[in-house]
């Protein structure tokens, strides 16, 4: 991404993925022997159990259960009608986006004496939430299912965020009385001990009611804390329906929300992407970020090379999870005969990528054919100019093999799965 030149992107004629529906790849089966891959890059996030809250849902995976993914983690979250992300905060940066519905929600701000707005995210739209900035969030009519990610890999947000009801509910009533100017009984009646509502069940209409009035405990004189005004910035972009793709063929697209479009989302960027049957996400790496991934739906197939002697694959399903380690090499393609749709997140807010069209393009023939022990001819046949999401090649033809050095980790192309796997959004489909 990044180097595709704009009159590339108003060029591309954009095929019907329905034209090539039928066609499914044979995966490469197992080999005989216990053999796995050397790591495991996919996690089966769509099998694991689904908790369910009052209002809502929640999946996620963090290195506790995927410990390849040692800077960053994430969930599937889905919120009810008037089912709510109650307040809190925690100490790693959030980067989201909407995949159905729409998600009402507040932010406040460092510094701030109140929320700083609300905002409406719907489908397509994505997030930011810095470190430590306290928000919560509310399904409205349809409710709403979003991916989250984080840039920390042991953070889960049900295990490690600050929940406004667990604080309250386990800090001493007297103190949360003085703290709050009423009396331990009216705590005592008022607030369950060691309550964790996390997800809970409110009412819409009450919720909407107010929503951005000043809370009464900051409205007070407090001389401390200065009120700052509100700023213009912006936690929202409307990533799919608002901005131009990334990059766009006849293969898929990339939206691409980074700090670039979306400011306050310095140190965590995304992509919504589309892959038709038998397209590839180029093969690249990404000398400055590590890559989490959400397969919405299809059916993929993961090779990460970290370097160290081989490329490990895995295969994805809906809900499923994989992770790309800053430079590590990786790619993945779409092996399924129905379009797929996968959400990526980095840990950082701007970031470069390099594709290996560009990286073998730009030396030297002899350089690179040195360096491949092949010869000059053979290099000079690479059709560098390959987008960065490349369609199914008329040479391979249906049913052949994407042939594999190393046997697959675990199941090969599982089954998907409608526990708690939102339907994808359509609008992305170019
Ligand atoms: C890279 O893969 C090798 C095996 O090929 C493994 O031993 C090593 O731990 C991996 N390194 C990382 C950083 O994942
Ligand atoms: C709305 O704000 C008023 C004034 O602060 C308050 O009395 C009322 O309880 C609020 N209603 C809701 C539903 O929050
Ligand atoms: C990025 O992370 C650093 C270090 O945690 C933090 O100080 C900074 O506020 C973050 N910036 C944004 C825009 O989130
Ligand atoms: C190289 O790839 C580009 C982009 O897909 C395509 O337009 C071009 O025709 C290809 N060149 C050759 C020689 O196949
Ligand atoms: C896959 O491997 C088979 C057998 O080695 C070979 O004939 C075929 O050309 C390969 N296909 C691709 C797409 O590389
Ligand atoms: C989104 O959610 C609604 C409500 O749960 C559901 O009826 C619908 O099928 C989902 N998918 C889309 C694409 O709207």
């Amino acid at each position: 991404m990044g180097s595709l030149p704009t009159a590339f992107l108003a060029a591309v004629l954009v095929v019907s993925a329905s034209a090539q529906h039928g066609t499914v790849f044979d995966l490469p089966g197992p080999i005989a022997g216990p053999q796995q891959p050397a790591v495991n890059y996919q996690y089966p996030l769509g099998s694991q159990p689904l908790h369910e809250y009052p209002g809502g849902y929640y999946r996620a995976v963090s290195t506790a259960s995927f410990p390849v993914s040692s800077a960053m983690s994430g969930a599937i979250n889905i919120l009810k009608p008037g089912g709510m992300r109650e307040l809190h905060w925690h100490a790693a940066d959030e980067w989201a986006i909407v995949i159905n519905g729409t998600c009402r929600g507040l932010v406040l701000k460092y510094g701030t004496m109140h929320p700083i707005n609300s905002w409406d995210w719907n489908t397509g739209d994505i997030w930011y939430f810095p470190t430590n900035f306290a928000h919560a969030l509310v399904g409205l009519a349809e409710g709403c299912s979003y991916v989250t990610g984080y840039n920390v890999g042991g953070f889960d947000d049900a295990l490690d965020s600050f929940g406004a009801s667990n604080w309250l509910s386990t800090t001493p009533p007297a103190i949360v009385a003085q703290a709050l100017g009423i009396t331990p009984e009216e705590v005592s009646a008022n607030i369950v001990p060691g309550l964790n509502t996390f997800m809970p069940q409110g009412d819409l209409a009450t919720l909407l009611t107010n929503e951005t009035a000043e809370a009464p405990v900051l409205a007070g004189t407090n001389a401390k804390v200065q009120p700052v005004m509100v700023t213009p910035e912006t936690y929202r972009l409307p990533l799919v329906s608002a901005t131009m793709p990334e990059a766009m063929s006849d293969g898929g697209s990339i939206y691409l929300g980074s700090a670039a479009n979306l400011p306050v989302s310095g140190n965590m960027s995304g992509a919504y992407v589309t892959l038709f049957p038998g397209a590839m996400r180029q093969m690249h790496w990404h000398p400055s970020a590590n890559e989490w991934q959400y397969i919405i739906d299809g059916s993929l197939q993961f090779g990460v090379f970290n370097g160290t002697g081989e490329v490990s694959l895995g295969y994805g399903g809906p809900g499923d999870v994989g992770y790309a380690p800053q430079g590590s090499g990786h790619y993945f393609i779409n092996t399924g005969d129905t379009t797929a749709h996968v959400v990526l997140i980095w840990d950082s807010g701007l970031f470069t990528n390099i594709e290996v069209n560009d990286f073998l393009g730009v030396f030297s023939p002899s350089w690179t054919a040195t360096s491949l022990g092949t010869s000059i001819d053979f290099v000079n046949s690479f059709n560098t100019s390959e987008p960065d999401v490349i369609a199914k090649p008329a040479y391979r033809p249906l049913g052949a093999p994407v042939n594999a050095t190393v046997p697959p980790a675990v199941e090969a192309n599982p089954p998907a799965r409608s526990i708690g796997v939102p339907t994808p959004i359509q609008s992305g489909d170019p």
